[in-house]
């Protein structure tokens, strides 16, 4: 299957997509890294790796007609699904709705708990036993699609929110390109992995 990933920065998650990829039975390949940030690191190393790359800014934009420039870039590369990788737009409920069930998102928490931002801070704050990530499926209401999967990360005495952070990172890096993988390959079945989200009794 063909995957467009969107980012806006340093694309760390993206770079996890792309190297799971090019094992010999990845059931994706990325046809395509755009950007909101014509200065994401990302897209540099996309470069580097002979992915094609496409940079707007979103400055000065309706969000409508950036929106629709970022759409046209994935269809002509033929992009058969989206994958939100760090991408800092909220996107138009049209864009949304045309990707129902082929778009995906990583958050760093584990929904339902914590939607937005500033998601570990607001996890040490609470007491809270574990930190996570979860990918889900992007709807029109923020962070609140299907999760698809999910993987806790403890949080240790002393914590701060960017040492939570970091470690988040790694567990996002295993996490996303395993659950694309895994979604791809059942054509977009939700309902084959929302039976294998870790139980999380936390
Ligand atoms: C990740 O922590 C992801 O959960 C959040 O934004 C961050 C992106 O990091 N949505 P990177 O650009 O993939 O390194």
């Amino acid at each position: 299957a063909k995957v467009a990933v969107f980012i806006s920065g340093r694309g760390s998650n993206m770079a996890a997509l792309l190297y799971a990829s090019f094992h010999a039975d990845s059931p994706y390949e990325l046809c395509l890294v755009a950007s909101n940030d014509t200065d994401a690191e990302g897209l540099k190393l996309a470069e580097a790796e002979g992915i094609a790359t496409y940079a707007l800014s979103h400055k000065g934009m309706a969000r409508s007609d950036h929106d629709a420039a970022m759409e046209t870039a994935a269809r002509e590369a033929g992009a058969e699904y989206i994958v939100l990788a760090g991408y800092m737009r909220i996107l138009t409920e049209g864009f949304v709705s045309s990707w129902e069930g082929r778009m995906l998102n990583i958050h760093p928490s584990l929904l339902p708990k914590y939607p937005g931002l500033d998601t570990h801070a607001r996890a040490i704050e609470a007491g809270d036993s574990h930190g996570g990530a979860s990918v889900h499926l992007v709807t029109a209401e923020l962070d609140a699609g299907e999760v698809l999967g999910a993987l806790p990360v403890a949080i240790r005495p002393g914590e701060t929110a960017d040492s939570l952070a970091e470690r988040v990172r790694f567990a996002e890096h295993q996490l996303y390109p395993k659950i694309l993988a895994d979604y791809v390959s059942r054509d977009g079945d939700a309902d084959f992995l929302l039976g294998k989200v870790r139980n999380l009794a936390l």
